[in-house]
């Protein structure tokens, strides 16, 4: 017996078989296939179809210069981590996470050791220090991390006008052997925006949209791939909960309370040949 919605998705995969680009041919073929699959499965009715054009017209209106809220679903539904994983296959190599929408280009450099916390008076001291290597394990010279974090209170700069510029956010060169060394304040768990439909898609879910604790960072170095990451705070809440996925348990570390009150995190970062 013929099965009229398997003839449907048959002739859209014919028809996209024209594309002449072999890469997005093979894409738009996949596309189509789980697309139909997927309304074939649950039995998707005409109703919850326009619903879904609705959220993503939503979701396209509360997309600006400031504001991605179409990354923010990718997020959420943990589309940008799988990117991510697939991207940058786990071994040796430091893992890779999301990079997220507050990331700033251009961040002040600092010296060694200097802090990113340049106003954050709720922030608890910590010193972040290690080694940035290459896969054979040697220190790599002059290697560059670009690290920001919200501040105590939740925000990142760009959140919050009560901060300065650049605020939690410096770049670091290591020194000639790859050592390197930050101060920041010890990071705290904070929500995603929520209060757009992607918000309201996590409440329909019955999900929250916390965020571990986390430190970001970009590490680079002439010669190898750069890897996008995070340092979480091993002590934190929500790290088998993170509303973006985006927790790797080697990238979770103890921060280890020092004599004179402040707190060390040593961390070897590890970048893949180029
Ligand atoms: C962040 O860690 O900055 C972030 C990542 C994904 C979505 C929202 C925030
Ligand atoms: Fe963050």
């Amino acid at each position: 017996m013929s099965d009229p919605a398997a003839a449907l998705t048959r002739e859209v995969r014919d028809r996209v078989a024209a594309a002449p680009d072999p890469r997005l041919r093979e894409i738009l073929d996949a596309a189509v296939r789980h697309l139909h699959g997927f309304a074939a499965e649950v039995g998707l009715t005409p109703d919850e179809w326009l619903a879904g054009i609705r959220f993503l017209t939503a979701v396209g209106h509360r997309c600006d210069a400031q504001r991605q809220e179409f990354i923010l679903l990718s997020d959420t539904l943990g589309l940008s981590s799988l990117v991510e994983t697939v991207a940058h296959p786990s071994g040796a190599a430091t893992e890779a996470t999301v990079l997220g929408p507050f990331y700033v280009p251009d961040a002040p450099w600092r010296a060694a050791g200097d802090s990113i916390a340049v106003a954050d008076p709720g922030g608890q001291p910590v010193l972040v220090r290690g080694r940035v290597r290459g896969p054979a394990g040697a220190g790599l010279p002059d290697a560059v991390l670009d690290v920001w974090q919200c501040a105590s209170n939740g925000l990142y700069d760009v959140q919050d006008p009560a901060q300065p510029r650049g605020n939690m956010r410096g770049r670091f060169r290591a020194d000639g052997t790859g050592g390197y060394a930050f101060r920041t304040s010890r990071p705290v768990c904070y929500p995603i925006p929520d209060d757009g439909p992607v918000g309201e898609l996590l409440r329909a879910g019955g999900r929250h949209p916390w965020r571990a604790a986390h430190i970001h960072v970009i590490v680079s170095a002439a010669g190898h791939q750069p890897v996008t990451t995070h340092l979480f705070d091993a002590e934190g809440s929500y790290l088998d909960s993170d509303a973006v996925f985006g927790v790797r348990p080697s990238l979770v570390k103890e921060f280890l309370p020092q004599p004179d009150g402040s707190t060390l995190v040593e961390h070897d970062f590890v970048l893949r040949a180029a």
